[in-house]
């Protein structure tokens, strides 16, 4: 029996008969030859069916394919020195095995609300197939790190009843006779769990509400929430800036073909493996932004353009440090010898991407953090169970949160989070 292989294979078995289960994506034909585009969800080449090579059938077969027919193709592996991939496969067999009519996806160019309709289809296509890949290595280098790095894994509750960064982006549902929310972050459960076996991190679905269109805002996205107990911000920043570099290093090292599928240049990339990152307290962000006419003055958030103006003024990921106390959440750390900041770092990725991570010191005195969760007007009877956490033990703790799709959206060079995840939820958008 021929063996049966996947395309990103094919170098282990030129001159070989295999078989490969594969869709077409597209194709060329005439009197004599015709060329099969082809895709098997590991990568994509080219099959040859020569007429004088096949029987008439099979080369009748070939000529009335129709784009994303699915089939089994036998054939012999050459080397093919004109496409990137490498290699193709000479044709000597094809069972089709689904027939396939009128696409909706051509080879043509579509809208982009057309393609959001069709992403089930979609993600077939050779870009999203590499995004895809790429999303894939990401989510198993972060394993690989955290695991290296002494963390385990733990799992969040998605169903919860607070709202740790703040209370106007939450989904709520009905829990029984109660309301419920989705998660917005796993970050107070991750301290639980820093204080329970050191050092955790979490690795699942948070939900805002969000109600703005941008491209840097899903509904539903992957967030990457460490913590560790008995750390200070400074070593915290030093695990950040290793796990970024560590990512993209993994996609050069196991993703070329993905990426050249998306010419992403690797070199860029390249620049963003070497640590430490450049740090600027947010005081010097203000200046560097007034000096450059924006309009903002010290105690303003950032939005989109500010971070990207100064994600552009630095060639690494850059931690802005020490954000002001009224534009962050109740749980960070004050800042010693000042009374209006936090202990506190966002990471802006380069090329103007802007925030991936945000992160902090937790304040760890009971008293302290009761006050603020009063004053932010939260309801102590959610956050009793978090108080516990600084009554038993209490010690130094810091935790980051990466969004994931931001990260992959920057790592891939794409211009809209909704093409890092398969299914992407926003404002507009909840099918497929
Ligand atoms: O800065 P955020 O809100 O921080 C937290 O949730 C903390 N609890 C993290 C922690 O310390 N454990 O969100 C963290 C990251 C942001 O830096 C951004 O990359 C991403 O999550 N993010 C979003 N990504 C996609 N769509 C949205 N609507 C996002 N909101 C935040
Ligand atoms: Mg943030």
């Amino acid at each position: 029996m021929t063996t049966t292989i996947r395309i990103k294979d094919a170098a282990q078995h030129v001159d070989e008969e295999v078989q490969i289960n594969a869709w077409l994506t597209d194709k060329r034909s005439s009197g004599k030859i015709a060329f099969l585009q082809l895709r098997d969800g590991s990568a994509f080449f080219q099959g040859v069916v020569l007429k004088n090579a096949v029987s008439e059938e099979v080369f009748a077969t070939a000529k009335e394919l129709h784009q994303e027919t699915s089939m089994t193709i036998t054939g012999t592996i050459h080397e093919d020195s004109r496409s990137h991939f490498g290699y193709e496969i000479q044709v000597s067999d094809i069972n089709v095995v689904g027939t396939s009519e009128d696409y909706p996806i051509t080879p043509k160019e579509h809208g982009i609300e057309f393609l959001l309709d069709h992403r089930h289809l979609w993600l077939r296509s050779k870009r999203q197939f590499a995004i895809q890949q790429i999303r894939n290595e990401m989510i198993r280098a972060t394993y690989e790190f955290f695991n290296n790095e002494g963390f385990i894994k733990m799992d969040p509750p998605i169903l919860t009843g607070s709202a740790p960064e703040g209370t106007t982006e939450l989904f709520e549902t009905e829990y029984f006779d109660k309301p419920a929310y989705l998660s917005q972050s796993g970050q107070l459960y991750a301290e639980a769990g820093a204080m329970a076996y050191g050092k955790v991190f979490t690795f699942g679905p948070v939900f805002r509400a969000e109600k703005s269109k941008t491209r840097r805002h899903l509904t539903e996205f992957w967030m990457i929430e460490p913590e560790m107990a008995f750390m200070h911000q400074d070593e915290s920043l030093k695990i950040q800036e290793n796990y970024i570099a560590f990512l993209v290093q993994s996609v050069i090292d196991n993703c070329e073909y993905e990426l050249t599928l998306i010419d992403r240049d690797i070199d860029t990339l390249k620049k963003y493996t070497k640590t430490p990152f450049p740090r600027i307290r947010y005081d010097e962000a203000i200046e560097m932004l007034q000096k450059a006419n924006f309009d903002v003055k010290w105690g303003d958030d950032f939005g989109s353009p500010e971070e990207s103006y100064l994600s552009e003024q630095f060639e690494q990921p850059v931690f802005v440090l020490n954000y002001p106390k009224a534009i962050k959440p109740f749980y960070m750390l004050p800042e010693e010898g000042r009374d209006d900041t936090y202990v506190c770092a966002d990471l802006l990725a380069p090329e103007g991407y802007g925030e991936i991570i945000g992160g902090s010191e937790r304040e760890v005195d009971y008293d302290k953090l009761k006050a603020q969760i009063e004053a932010k007007g939260l309801s102590l009877d959610e956050y009793e169970w978090y108080l516990d956490l600084r009554k038993y033990g209490s010690v130094p703790h810091s935790g980051f949160g990466l969004g994931f799709e931001r990260a992959i959206t920057w790592i891939c060079h794409l211009d809209h989070l909704r093409e890092a995840i398969p299914f992407p939820r926003m404002i507009n958008r909840i099918k497929p």
